[in-house]
């Protein structure tokens, strides 16, 4: 068993940041692109859609790896502002996501193109079972802040959902959100 000495980080609880911030990943709608239904304007870019602050452990089995998320709300025509989403590597790996502030989707989907959709509100404690692909969704007026923890073993595969994208979207209709099935999936 690899020892490491315990830790502790405190989280801003409105915002998501980590202090001390040990790992920043910063995703902008250029690094989105082909993963809304609609192409980003070119004018859109370099914006920060979400940020990810990470609290590292060792990668082996046995650790835990855990979060924060923030996304920017607004909408790419109309389809709300969202991670990319993954299934993880080790795709028996569940997760745990607390919601800190804001409202949101969690959009989830199984390899044979179940899905399923859950609430994200100040309290929630949304639980990930293996096997399912995960991606969250900022249908609210400010930031959605959430809390994610995992094992460490269980790395990320980005590249099914890159392909294939989720069997649903999540969309603003007359001001609300609204689930509605991708009709690019399984296309
Ligand atoms: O562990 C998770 O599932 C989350 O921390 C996500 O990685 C985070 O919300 C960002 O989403 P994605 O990794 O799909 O870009
Ligand atoms: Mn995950």
């Amino acid at each position: 068993m690899n020892m490491i000495e315990p830790f502790t980080t405190m989280l801003d609880l409105a915002a998501g940041g980590l202090v001390p911030e040990r790992k920043l990943v910063e995703r902008t709608l250029g690094d989105m692109q082909g993963m809304y239904a609609a192409a980003v304007p070119a004018e859109r870019l370099a914006e920060v859609v979400y940020r990810v602050s990470e609290i590292p452990a060792p990668l082996d089995e046995g650790n835990l790896l855990s979060s924060t998320t923030t996304i920017e709300p607004g909408t790419v025509d109309g389809e709300y502002h969202m991670t990319k989403g993954h299934f993880h590597a080790k795709i028996d790996r569940a997760e745990i996501y607390v919601t800190l502030a804001g409202e949101g989707r969690l959009v989830m989907a199984t390899e044979a193109g179940e899905p399923a959709v859950e609430p994200m509100v100040r309290g929630s404690v949304n639980y990930v079972p293996g096997g399912w692909a995960h991606r969250s969704v900022n249908v609210g007026s400010g930031p959605l802040v959430f809390f994610a923890a995992f094992p460490a073993d269980a790395g990320y595969d980005y590249k099914t959902i890159e392909d294939e994208g989720f069997p649903v979207l999540v969309v603003e209709r007359d001001g609300a959100p609204q689930v509605v099935s991708n009709p690019r999936y399984g296309g």
